[in-house]
């Protein structure tokens, strides 16, 4: 059984409750927004299916899905802000009320050249909603969030989606890992 106390977690950054509640409030204001638009929500895999699944359940509109996967260059840990399509979207996004959601931003740079890409295809609008902003790490000064869950500081965290070497997605919970959890021989 997965609880709070489990041995690898160092610190619960958002507890599940906190979360539920800023989801329904993240809801509500977009079905606000979106009334009488034609509104897809695009999830950004993997990071983000948790979160998008909780979300639209919260928005009380006849919305469409879609998803993208995306890797940027280079290393794991830092993003080089070239985005690499590894699953496009399915459908043509032309005319449509695009809804970017996102686990979290760093440093901006792979949000930067995805709404580059996505914008290119000449969508109605498009908006970006992330659960988490690591706004101190921002290398992009003048990206928008249109939606944003937490601000958290910069440190790694997992859960609720979020992976460390795909680990850790399925917990409710926002948490930082103990250190020697970090450690490449606990990749595997
Ligand atoms: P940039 O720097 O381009 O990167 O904004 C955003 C992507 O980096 C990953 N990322 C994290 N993943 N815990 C994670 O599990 C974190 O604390 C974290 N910080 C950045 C994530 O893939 C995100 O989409
Ligand atoms: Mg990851």
């Amino acid at each position: 059984m997965m609880s709070e106390q489990d041995s690898f977690i160092e610190k619960v950054l958002i507890p599940h409750e906190e979360i539920q509640q800023k989801v329904r409030e993240l809801g509500e204001q977009i079905t606000r927004d979106y009334q009488g638009k034609d509104l897809r929500v695009v999830g950004i895999l993997r990071g983000a299916f948790i979160f998008m699944a909780d979300l639209i359940r919260n928005i009380k509109l006849p919305l469409s899905v879609d998803f993208m996967s995306i890797s940027s260059y280079g290393g794991n840990v830092e993003s080089s802000g070239v985005v690499r399509i590894l699953k496009d979207l399915d459908k043509p996004i032309t005319g449509v009320d695009v809804l970017i959601v996102e686990d979290i931003v760093d440093t901006g740079l792979t949000l930067k050249h995805l709404l580059e890409v996505l914008s290119t295809r000449n969508p109605a609008s498009l908006r970006v909603c992330a659960l988490l902003d690591k706004k101190e790490r921002r290398l992009v000064p003048d990206l928008k969030i249109d939606y944003v869950g937490f601000e958290i500081p910069n440190l790694f965290v997992v859960g609720y989606g979020l992976d460390f070497a795909e680990k850790y997605r399925n917990y409710p919970f926002i948490f930082v890992l103990r250190p020697e959890y970090y450690q490449p021989e606990f990749t595997r």
